[in-house]
């Protein structure tokens, strides 16, 4: 583990960004106040859009150790469970009131019949991840794990492997009204459910350029018009299509999917973005030694999600421009090397770290600057998997530091986003010349991120109260800010941070509270402005009352 500050890096760190007064909108925002390394303008009257409680959504697969262990231990298992389901998954998703959860993929969707998982007799098949899944968890289990966490369920089609006709019937026996003699509600309610699931979000397929079809974007379009233009509607049912969208930074896709939708625009865009722990190859590096550089990287390339979404949006423009299609980010994540894998049975499971919460807080303050522009978002995957926020095996279960973020971040769910503009210290990124353009994971082409603001985050309103969410990159310094309410006083605050001193600490089943948040002291006055120190490597959730 290398954990020494890199004299380059930390000599990179000593230039402000912006010293200059600037104008932003109609308010003014001035440079960082004498004494302070940064300052932070949360523009009370500039609202963005509301944060979609879905942007905190997740994501499941027969994957590894995800559903068979980390969701399913059945309901003779000796782990505490519910009707099957491991009850430290549920506490765990309710404890932060996950209000999506996507299922059965990912690469998965696209090789699953959903008949295989019903009734009492599940046949073993070959899957994609693994030579033999039991189809114990279909989809009566999940739909009880939904209604169990309180949560929505998202179920993704397979459009690589069966017709859509299949689409149509899974459609039909999740969502046909009870008592109309239907014969796939009369099979529904055979298998225990007389009641429609009413599932409103509708996976038209994943990945349909890689593992869901190798399909050029005409081809998918043609597709995604043939299984969604006539698929059946109940009375009284909202449902929500989603498309299959681009590769990270793969402009090219959605430049050509638009058109060829030929009107027929989903309302969701699904968009993956994984940053690799290596900057040269995907899917690669370690999850848990890594060095300065390579943290600083990782964390740079995070930020290109920004760039996504804003790049993406103007291309949809051109066909769409009134933006009836929103971003559904249903993959996101840091995606390692298998060095840290749980056990060799756990495909794609990784030890989730400090730098993997800065990752998170990163990513959700991007999702809430763009909160006119991202509909849901499923962190990829919740448990036991890449990005988790739970590990867990046979009886022990511990949540991870990106657990930690989901947990201090929920009281942006619902809010109304304001502009927030930040002006502090960028740092390089000493790997960016490494990087190949378009980042490791996305294809297309953009230059590497060459620098990481020291601070950035975002801030929301709900009634009287507003949430200032600070993530500081810098591995070493403390950075203090004066953070500025504009337009409305604060009466008081509350302060929670994630911080410890080495980046790579991480929970484990023997240190299960290595990496927890603490309340924090903040001296916020009457007025609308006050000073903050935001520690090394943290992230920070300040909670202030409107005065
Ligand atoms: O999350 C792991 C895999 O990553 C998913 O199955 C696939 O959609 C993506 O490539």
């Amino acid at each position: 583990m290398s954990s020494s500050l890199n004299r380059r890096t930390f000599l990179s760190a000593v230039t402000l960004t912006a010293v200059a007064t600037a104008m932003r909108g109609s308010q003014l925002v001035s440079q960082a106040t004498r004494g302070a390394d940064a300052s932070i303008d949360v523009l009370a009257q500039e609202p963005i859009g509301t944060i979609a409680p879905e942007v905190y959504g997740h994501f499941i697969e027969q994957l590894g150790g995800v559903i068979y262990d980390g969701v399913w231990v059945g309901e003779r298992s000796k782990v505490p469970n519910e009707r099957g389901v491991r009850k430290a998954f549920l506490d765990m998703m309710r404890s932060i009131k996950a209000p999506v959860l996507r299922w059965p993929g990912g690469c998965f969707a696209d090789s699953y019949d959903w008949r295989d998982g019903l009734g009492p007799r599940r046949p073993q098949r070959t899957a994609f991840w693994s030579q033999e899944d039991s189809n114990q968890y279909g989809t009566h289990e999940f739909m009880a794990t939904c209604k169990a966490i309180g949560c929505e369920p998202y179920l993704a089609a397979n459009v690589r492997s069966l017709p859509a006709k299949d689409f149509y019937q899974w459609f039909e026996y999740c969502n046909a009204p009870a008592g109309i003699g239907n014969d796939l509600a009369s099979q529904r309610e055979k298998n225990g459910s007389r009641a429609p699931f009413h599932v409103k979000f509708w996976g038209v397929g994943n990945e349909s350029w890689g593992c869901g079809g190798d399909m050029t974007p005409e081809e998918y379009a043609h597709a995604y018009r043939q299984y969604s233009a006539w698929l059946p509607r109940y009375e009284g049912q909202n449902v929500h299509l989603v498309g299959v969208g681009p590769n990270g930074y793969d402009l090219d896709w959605t430049r050509r999917l638009f058109p060829a939708l030929n009107g027929h625009l989903p309302w969701g865009l699904s968009t993956h973005y994984y940053v690799s722990g290596d900057a040269k190859q995907f899917a690669a590096g370690d999850a848990v030694n890594f060095t300065n550089d390579e943290y600083y990287d990782l964390l740079a390339r995070a930020t290109t999600m920004e760039r996504i979404l804003r790049d993406h949006w103007l291309q949809m423009q051109a066909s769409d421009p009134a933006h009836k299609t929103r971003f559904v980010v249903d993959e996101w994540g840091s995606w390692f090397g298998p060095s840290t894998r749980l056990s060799p049975k756990y495909n794609l499971s990784q030890m989730p770290t400090m730098r993997d919460a800065l990752l998170s807080g990163l990513t959700l303050d991007i999702f809430h600057r763009h909160a006119d522009k991202v509909a849901m978002a499923c962190v990829a995957q919740t448990v036991n998997c890449l990005h988790s926020l739970l590990l867990a095996s046979e009886d022990k279960a511990v949540t991870t530091p990106v657990y930690e973020v989901f947990k201090m971040y929920m009281q942006h769910m619902g809010g109304q986003s304001l502009r927030t503009e930040f002006v502090s210290t960028m740092l390089t990124n000493p790997l960016a010349q490494l990087t190949p353009v378009g980042g490791a994971s996305a294809t297309g082409t953009i230059p590497p991120e060459t620098r990481v603001s020291a601070l950035s985050g975002s801030a929301s309103r709900s009634g009287n109260r507003i949430t200032l969410s600070v993530v500081n990159t810098h591995i070493s310094a403390p950075q203090t800010a004066e953070v500025r309410l504009r337009g409305v006083g604060v009466s008081s605050a509350e302060a929670t941070v994630l911080h410890v001193d080495d980046v790579h600490a991480h929970n484990t089943f023997d240190q299960p509270n290595a990496v927890r948040a603490q309340a924090t002291q903040v001296k916020a006055g009457n007025g609308g402005s006050f000073m903050h120190t935001f520690p090394p490597a943290s992230v920070t959730v300040l909670s202030l009352t409107v005065a």
